[in-house]
Parts: C-alpha cells; sequence; structure tokens
C-alpha cells in the first residue's frame, strides 16, 4: 500500500510549471548593477523596493556585498566560486555560522568530500576548504560510495567538534551512519567509524527477500537521510530515515556523541518517531518546548511534498501535521527538499529558516539551495511561503495592520499581468484568483497563465508579513482571456483540486510515467489519484467534456469510480474500474456549467495504487 501523510489536502492552483516560468523569466529580467550594501536592521519593505529599483543580484565577491537571501540561483562565496554544500547542516560558534555540505564539484557521490563556509551574518560566506577530505574515508566510500547530508555537533564535555553523516554504497545498500571528530570547528575531521546505530526487528517486512540484502538482522536498521539535533540540556540525537526508509527513528547520542546511547532501549534511548511513512530528509527545531519535524517524501532527488510533526517530548509521540508550504509549488516544496532548520540569529523563540536542497539530479554541482523564512504560530501552526528574495529584517517586520494593495491590470502584448503598489512592512504578497489562492510573490506584480478561453476571472491581492498578518483584500480586477474554443483541459488550470495521494500531474500518471489504461497510451489528459476532486471554470460557455477514463495498471485488481458534477449536480456516475478495464469514452452535456468537478472515488477496496486518468480530457465550445 502506498502511504502518505498528505491525504485529502486542498491543493491551491497547479502550475509549478508556471512556477519555473516566472523564476525563469525574473532570472531573465534582473541584471547585474552596481552593488549596494543594505543592513541587517532595514525593513523588508526597503528591502524589497531597493531591489525592485536596481535589479541587483545577489553578492558575487568581496566588493559586491549585499544582504539578501535569492532563492535558487547560483549561490556565490566571498570569492565568487559557487558554494557546495548541499544536504548541509550549520553549526553556530561564538559569532560565527560553519555551514557543512556535500561537495558535488567532481560529480555523483560527493568525490571531493564534506565542504565548510563560514559567516557572521548568513549573507556572505568565506569558504573553509575541505573538512573531510574523501580520501580519507574507507575504501568502500571512498571511489564509489556517497557521502551525504553531514551535520556537526559541539560537543561540551569532550571540547570535539563531532561530524554525524550518511555513508552508502553507490546503489546505496550499504546504508550506515558515519561519525568523524576535530578540535576546530574548520577540521580538519577524523574519520572515526562506519556503523548501523540501532538494531531492531521490525517483524514480517524485514524478511522481505528485497530488504534481506539489507542484512539488518545481523548488522543493524539501515541509515539514511538523517540530522543531528542538540537540545537545551545538551543532550543531543541522531534523527534518521531508517528501515529502508520507511520509518524515522530518534536516537538519543552518548556522552561524546560519537555514538547512540548505549544499551538502545526503545521508548528510553530512541523511539520509531514515524513509523512506515516513507519520509526522509528530516530537520528538526524547537520552540517554546515543543520539538518540530519536518521531512520530505521519498522520491530520489525529484522534489515532493513536506510535512511537519510535533511532539512534546523529543523520544515522545510525533503527531503528524501536514504540508507546512503554501501557495503555488507547495507541493514540491517549491522544488526542493529539507536539510536543516535553522533558528533565526538574534531573533525572537520561533522564528527559523527552513533551509533546503533544490536537487538537479543530472549535475549536482549544479543544485542550489531553498532558504526561507518561518515562523511557529502560537499553536504550532508552521506556514512556510515562497519568499523568493528576503532578508533577516523579515522577522522583525511586526505590524499588526497592513493596508490593502491596489491592484491594476498592466497586460503586455501575450500576457497577462497584474500590477500592485507596495505596500508598507509587507513581506509578500498572496494572489488569490476567483476566491482562492493561486500564488505568492515578494514582488509587486503577477504573471497569470492558464486561464479557461473565454471565462472571466477575478484576480485580488492580499498583503502579508511571516507574522500571518494580512491586509484586507486588495480591488478586484478581471481578466478574459479570448474568446472560447474547444480546449485541452491538461492546457489550462484547474482551479483547485484534493487527492489521496502524490499531486495532479499533466499529461502524464502522479508516477511521472506516461498515462496508460489498460494497455493503450494516452499522450494527454489529467493523471491523479483517488479520492480526487479537480473543479475547472467553465465560466458557463461550453457545451460539453469529453474525456477517456480509467484506472491505471500498476497493481490491476484496485477498483475506482469516476463522477463528474456540474455546479454540485451529479452528471455522470461511472460503474466500477479496475486497471484491467479498458478506457472508457465519456461525452457529458455541460451547457451553462460554471463549476466542472471531476471525481475519482476509491472502489471500497481502499486507495492503494488508485492511479486513475482523464485521458484526453477535453471541454468543447
Ligand atoms: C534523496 C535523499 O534525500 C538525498 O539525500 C539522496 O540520498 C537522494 N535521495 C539519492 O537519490
Amino acid at each position: 500500500m502506498k502511504i502518505n501523510d498528505t491525504k485529502s489536502k486542498t491543493v491551491i492552483s497547479k502550475n509549478v510549471n508556471a512556477v519555473i516560468i516566472l523564476m525563469i523569466i525574473s532570472a531573465l529580467l534582473v541584471r547585474p548593477v552596481k552593488a549596494q550594501n543594505i543592513s541587517l536592521q532595514e525593513s523588508n519593505h526597503e528591502l524589497f523596493a531597493l531591489s525592485n529599483l536596481a535589479g541587483l543580484v545577489r553578492a558575487e565577491t568581496k566588493d559586491n556585498p549585499t544582504n539578501w537571501i535569492e532563492l535558487g540561483k547560483s549561490w556565490r562565496d566571498i570569492d565568487g566560486n559557487v558554494i557546495e554544500a548541499h544536504g548541509g547542516g550549520i553549526l553556530q560558534v561564538g559569532d560565527t555560522y560553519f555551514w557543512y555540505g556535500e561537495n558535488h564539484r567532481l560529480g555523483f557521490g560527493n568525490q571531493t568530500g564534506i565542504s565548510c563556509y563560514s559567516s557572521k551574518d548568513l549573507y556572505h560566506w568565506e569558504n573553509e576548504g575541505i573538512v573531510l577530505p574523501k580520501v580519507s574515508m574507507p575504501d568502500m566510500f571512498r571511489d564509489s560510495g556517497v557521502v551525504e547530508r553531514p551535520k556537526v555537533l559541539f560537543n561540551a564535555g569532550t571540547g570535539k567538534y563531532v561530524m554525524w553523516m550518511h555513508l552508502d554504497a553507490g546503489n546505496y545498500t550499504y546504508a550506515c551512519a558515519g561519525v568523524a571528530v576535530a578540535d576546530n570547528p574548520n577540521g580538519k575531521f577524523r574519520f572515526l567509524r562506519a556503523f548501523r546505530p540501532i538494531t531492531f526487528d521490525y517483524g514480517e517486512r524485514m524478511n522481505n527477500p528485497r530488504l534481506k540484502r539489507f542484512a539488518e538482522k545481523e548488522k543493524g536498521n539501515t541509515y539514511r537521510d538523517m540530522t543531528l539535533f542538540q537540545d537545551d540540556d545538551g543532550k543531543a540525537y541522531t534523527i534518521y530515515s531508517a528501515e529502508d526508509n520507511a520509518s524515522i527513528y530518534i536516537s538519543l547520542l552518548n556522552q561524546d556523541y560519537t555514538d547512540v546511547a548505549k544499551p538502545s532501549i526503545i521508548g528510553k534511548t530512541w523511539t520509531i518517531a514515524i513509523p512506515n511513512r516513507f519520509r526522509e530528509a528530516p530537520a528538526v527545531c524547537k520552540s517554546n518546548g515543543k520539538y518540530y519535524l519536518f521531512t520530505s517524501a521519498t522520491t530520489g532527488w525529484a522534489s515532493n511534498a513536506a510535512s511537519y510533526a510535533i511532539a512534546d517530548s523529543i523520544l515522545g509521540h510525533w503527531e503528524i501535521i501536514g504540508n507546512p508550504c503554501s501557495g503555488a509549488g507547495s507541493e514540491f516544496t517549491f522544488q526542493s527538499q529539507s536539510a536543516f532548520i535553522l533558528p533565526a540569529p538574534g531573533k525572537n523563540d520561533g522564528s527559523f529558516i527552513f533551509m533546503a536542497d533544490w536537487w538537479n539530479s543530472s549535475a549536482l554541482n549544479k543544485s542550489t539551495y531553498i532558504w526561507l523564512p518561518f515562523k511557529i504560530g502560537r499553536y504550532g501552526e508552521v506556514v512556510i511561503e515562497n519568499y523568493d528574495k528576503w532578508s533577516l529584517g523579515i522577522f522583525d517586520a511586526n505590524p499588526s495592520s497592513l493596508a490593502a494593495p491596489v491592484v491594476r491590470l498592466a497586460d503586455s502584448k501575450d500576457k497577462h499581468i497584474i500590477k500592485w503598489n507596495p505596500v508598507a512592512s509587507a513581506a509578500g504578497y498572496r494572489i488569490f484568483k476567483n476566491g482562492k489562492l493561486n500564488g505568492f510573490s515578494c514582488s509587486t506584480e503577477y504573471e497569470v497563465s492558464g486561464l479557461v478561453p473565454g471565462t472571466n476571472n477575478l484576480f485580488s491581492v492580499v498583503a502579508c508579513n511571516i507574522n500571518g498578518v494580512t491586509s484586507h483584500a486588495s480591488n478586484l480586477v478581471g481578466i478574459r482571456n479570448g474568446e472560447a474554443h474547444n480546449i485541452l483541459l491538461s492546457d489550462v488550470a484547474e482551479e483547485n483540486y484534493t487527492q489521496g495521494w502524490g499531486v495532479l500531474t499533466i499529461d502524464h500518471t502522479d508516477n511521472g510515467g506516461p498515462i496508460v489504461i489498460a494497455g493503450r497510451i494516452f499522450k494527454r489528459g489529467i493523471g491523479t489519484h483517488a479520492n480526487s476532486e479537480i473543479l475547472y471554470n467553465l465560466g458557463g460557455l461550453y457545451k460539453q467534456f469529453t474525456s477517456w477514463i480509467g484506472r491505471n495498471t500498476e497493481m490491476p485488481d484496485g477498483k475506482v469510480q469516476f463522477r463528474v458534477y456540474g455546479d454540485g449536480r451529479l452528471l455522470y456516475l461511472g460503474s466500477m474500474m479496475t486497471g484491467r478495464t479498458p478506457a472508457q469514452y465519456i461525452e457529458i452535456p455541460v451547457s451553462g456549467v460554471f463549476e466542472l468537478k471531476l471525481v475519482v472515488t476509491d472502489g471500497g477496496d481502499g486507495d492503494a495504487y488508485d492511479d486513475a486518468s482523464w485521458a484526453e480530457a477535453c471541454a468543447s465550445y
């Protein structure tokens, strides 16, 4: 059974592609001009105003300092070289931050070793060099093996800096922890050992022939994506994906932090924090006495939806809350995967930076970073929005009210664009389409795409800050996208959707493969997963909805049922379909229908593997 903790979650807007396109467009629009240094105290608003005025780029040299964090660009150190610190973590020593990470300069597997950079302000990073060279690792990891996600803690008892990491064979079958120590934060680190910290019999699944090769009974449970966390009382923990990534374990470390506490006793020295959910990329923080654990799903280098959980005690019960990210692209963590949570320097309790990797799987050295600010709310709520350019001043902006923006249309030749005035003390803007959240922007304009031809769409903008303070909505502006004509639903944006697993995918299944129904391949269509509801705005303009429908063939016996609703009325109720049922063509009159709702429910036998497609889905005029 597929397990996912994002069940039945409302997903706002699709278009990750649109997000990428917007990012590319904004990258192209940005031109390097004379540098301006902006102090950390300056308000975010002033920062954005300046950046908008001058079209500045991120600081890349000693002579060209700027103080903001800009997502997804090639991040450079003060010498102008690309920062190689992937899957990393930060240790604060006095007033200096040390950022450790994978160095992929020579390609997959981290051939160079572990890099370290230092900074006093989180904007300007000095290269401290390779603090744990790959050549100093044991043979099996040196050449073809991988070294991932290094994290470092200082042990006050021994005066040593202790690094933990995930070590593995190139095919990820070795799956163990590595520990190295150093006298100084910038190394050199001396490799101590590779081992699997916990040995636990988790039952039947452990004997599955596929898992047998990991020899967990003999060698201990697998250890892959990991992090470290040091609590206020000096106790430290390793948090990691175990059981071939099925479960997240948390174990107390021993006194000198070079091993887990022994003897390992479940419930006492270690716990299974998140059982059987296939989560990885753990990152932990603590605020107001509670612990927060952020993870990703396990989809290799591809991004997916983050999730977070809360616990009152680190080895206690973890309650899964759901996706902390909000807005367009949130189902893919804005193209990234969590690496570390850093308390925002000098800011109030509950102010954090979500550090994540924007992986480029075909060229890992071209992977870059996404750091996003967030504050934990009074009830433990976390909302991470896609601030694409921000400074630490964002945490200080604290007005209790914000003025509403005034929005206008600023269409260019073939683009629909809305613009608004900058609102004092706003850190970003939420864009609403027909009353539903559609996007987020730190700038004062937004390009609208994917409108159903002929329909009228109303946009408004709400200014917000990181404390969750929002303005009233702006005025509404209407956009009509030409005249109605026959459309494939693959070519327009849905208004909203929910689905039981994964994300809505255009022209693919949610597993990334082609749409195949009982052996028949469709090039176009909407791939979803029961239980699913997808809404389109047809504006009362279209006459007929047609589609090939069917369940995908993986695990063919599961059943699903398709339904179509128009403005809340049932227009079509399909019969049960399994993965062996041939694709069925449906023709549904939709004259006068404004809201078209496409629904797939599981056929009463559970929703495992219930991928289902609306192939060649079309609204005709
Ligand atoms: C996802 C993990 O989070 C990364 O650290 C890395 O192990 C990749 N998988 C490898 O596919």
